[in-house]
């Protein structure tokens, strides 16, 4: 088993019946949800809501009912993968694009469980460029002023044309190298006209599951 596939199944422990479940995004947590599929089928009652279409299409094909916020404002937990983990369990969150919904869930979310193999540990966030996901209308301008907060930003593009997040916007890729202020530079970046939301996710991780050769390691906060 690989070091994504132990940790993602590893979390999938976290869930009881009759909980509500944000679901994440990537190649860690599919594990997860492959899981928590079998386990529907086990028997075991929950509802989830996923943070990208390509998570809700695999939710629907493993069989876990979804809701929507319509019908509950709070989760009772979410489990998500990571790009970097910082020693103090502060995140960047984005490789993925699905940044805007998976901070949105989040924070709806009493505990947020981070799924990761261990290359994602660092002792300081910013070697991952910041994924910053911007309104499409200006974005050069919101670019110029990204760049103005001490990174260099390059917009995603998939196969030579602009990659379109879930929500219709751009994201920007942005190389601090090192982010050792992320609560700062996270409210640096929110702050400017165009800016939507920023890949640092901090202090909102629980627990982080680490998995590697070796086997499955927990970091709580
Ligand atoms: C998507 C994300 C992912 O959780 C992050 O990119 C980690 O992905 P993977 O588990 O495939 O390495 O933030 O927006």
């Amino acid at each position: 088993m690989n070091a994504k596939q132990l940790a993602g199944e590893k979390a999938a422990k976290f869930v009881t019946d009759g909980m509500t479940v944000g679901l994440g995004t990537g190649s860690t947590v599919y594990y997860t949800i492959q899981r928590l599929g079998e386990m529907v089928r086990e028997g075991l009652r929950i509802r989830g809501i996923p943070t990208s279409r390509r998570t809700e299409q695999q939710a629907r094909e493993v069989g876990i009912p979804l809701i929507s916020f319509a019908e509950v404002s709070e989760l009772d937990l979410t489990i998500d993968g990571a790009d970097e983990v910082s020693s103090e369990l502060d995140l960047i969150k984005g490789g993925g694009g699905a940044l805007l919904r998976e901070k949105l869930v989040a924070a709806a979310s009493r505990r947020l469980i981070v799924v990761a193999d261990s290359s994602k540990r660092v002792a300081t966030l910013g070697r991952f460029p910041l994924p910053v996901e911007v309104v499409p209308f200006a974005w050069e301008v919101t670019a110029r002023r990204v760049a103005d907060v001490g990174c260099v930003p390059t917009r995603r593009s998939v196969d030579g044309e602009p990659f379109v997040s879930d929500n219709g916007n751009y994201i920007l890729d942005c190389a601090f190298g090192s982010i050792p202020d992320p609560a700062d530079r996270h409210r640096a970046l929110k702050l400017l006209p165009g800016v939507v939301e920023t890949g640092l996710f901090v202090g909102m991780a629980e627990t982080v599951v680490i998995g590697s050769e070796s086997g499955v390691s927990l970091l709580r906060r």
